[in-house]
């Protein structure tokens, strides 16, 4: 098990079995995509793919680190200014220590061991479920008195400013507040939340691995961002009152979006139409028609492909493929984009007929090699 994998790592490298074991899940979206950041909704779960972590204090104020996956160690002082590192994923954790030294507190050094079975890039919320699994172990180590939500929301501000995406909240939310075999339906606006139970016999969530390796930081994601803000300035010259998207509507894009910029009327539209979907979709779940739930995730795909373009030619092929045939509900392309998993609902019994007709057909059309996942739904981020 990772977790215990994790621990004996630990002993082997500090001499220590005293260690605090934290697992943090990595996330999927049933629906909901690109709202999070522009105070929408989304219906995202926690999965039994996770991050394990051990942690130790020091009696120095030095951090020694050391991801398992990637056999790398970083050493460095925790005292601020902290410096973004080459590697690229201590900065996950020192952004974490950066936010919390921001708010005045005062932490001490500490040795810290991780590993993971999320796949990378894969849109699963590897960097969000290790942020979370660092902030919930210090939190314990050093006895913060930190609660939830404010844990979540400085993972996000340590992915924001030190790692250097502008992503939303939902990614951190779900893996904190993941709680098994329920989704939970989060309004990014108000930050309130219901879990909807999400267990029907027989019912799968299939992720299909484009193995295209997304690398949001460096591609679109943030130009979507200023985007949709561009679209909010331009109703706010007639609706002072709106705020984010949340307050925008579909009359109000075509007045005073789409005559001036038709592109930024396509991205705002397509958000404003995705939280219609993430609303309309939950009463489908609630009424147990899954027929219109999955009616719901393609035209989610639909839009991300063309109103949003965050796709990329192997996720439409995916999702192309899957579409219509029996035992699958819905399917559509999942997280930031660019590649990364599709997530598919889909009947159990039609999984090994359905992946073994589509891997060696990706890998011809394609050439790559599909891997694919069965996402449980699990618990958030706990100590072990
Ligand atoms: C990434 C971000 C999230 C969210 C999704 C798209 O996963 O981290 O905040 O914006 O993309 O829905």
């Amino acid at each position: 098990m990772l977790t215990s994998r994790v621990a004996q790592k630990f002993q082997e490298i500090f001499a220590s079995n005293g260690a605090l074991l934290v697992r943090s899940p990595g996330r999927v979206n049933l629906i909901g995509e690109h709202t999070d950041y522009n105070n929408g909704f989304v219906l995202p779960a926690a999965v039994d793919k996770t991050i394990s972590l051990a942690i130790e204090r020091r009696s120095d104020d030095e951090l020694h680190l050391f991801a398992m996956d990637l056999g790398q160690s970083y050493r460095g002082p925790i005292r601020p200014p902290l410096t973004p590192s080459a590697l690229h994923w201590p900065n996950y954790i020192l952004g974490i220590v950066e936010q919390l030294q921001e708010r005045g507190f005062t932490i001490g050094g500490f040795n810290c061991v991780f590993a993971g079975d999320i796949p990378l890039g894969a849109g699963m919320s590897s960097s969000a479920a290790l942020e979370n699994a660092v902030i919930f172990a210090i939190n314990r180590l050093f006895e913060l008195g930190l609660d939830p939500m404010t844990m979540v929301r400085l993972s996000q501000k340590a992915e924001n400013e030190f790692v250097g995406l502008q992503c939303g909240i939902m990614d951190m939310f779900a893996s904190m507040f993941g709680r098994k075999e329920q989704v939970i339906r989060l309004d990014c606006q108000s930050l309130e939340y219901t879990y909807f139970p999400f267990k029907a016999p027989g019912l799968r969530i299939l992720l299909l691995d484009t193995q295209v390796e997304h690398s949001l930081a460096s591609s679109e994601y943030n130009v979507r961002r200023q985007q949709c803000e561009a679209g909010v300035k331009l109703v706010q010259r007639h609706h002072p009152a709106v705020k984010s998207l949340r307050d925008v509507t579909l009359e109000m894009l075509a007045a005073h979006v789409a005559p001036v910029d038709e592109l930024v009327w396509r991205r705002c539209s397509f958000v404003v139409e995705e939280n219609e979907r993430v609303l309309s979709g939950t009463e489908d779940l609630l009424r147990g028609d899954l027929a219109a739930f999955g009616e719901k995730m393609y035209a989610s795909h639909e839009g991300l492909s063309h109103k949003y373009e965050v796709s990329c030619a192997e996720s439409d092929w995916l999702v192309g493929q899957v579409k219509g045939v029996a035992g699958v509900i819905g399917a559509r392309q999942m997280g930031g984009g660019f590649g990364g998993c599709t997530i598919n609902l889909v009947k159990a019994e039609v999984i090994d007929g359905l992946v073994a007709r589509i891997a060696p057909e990706y890998k011809r059309v394609m050439n790559r090699d599909l891997k694919w996942y069965i996402g449980q739904i699990e618990d958030g981020t706990s100590v072990v």
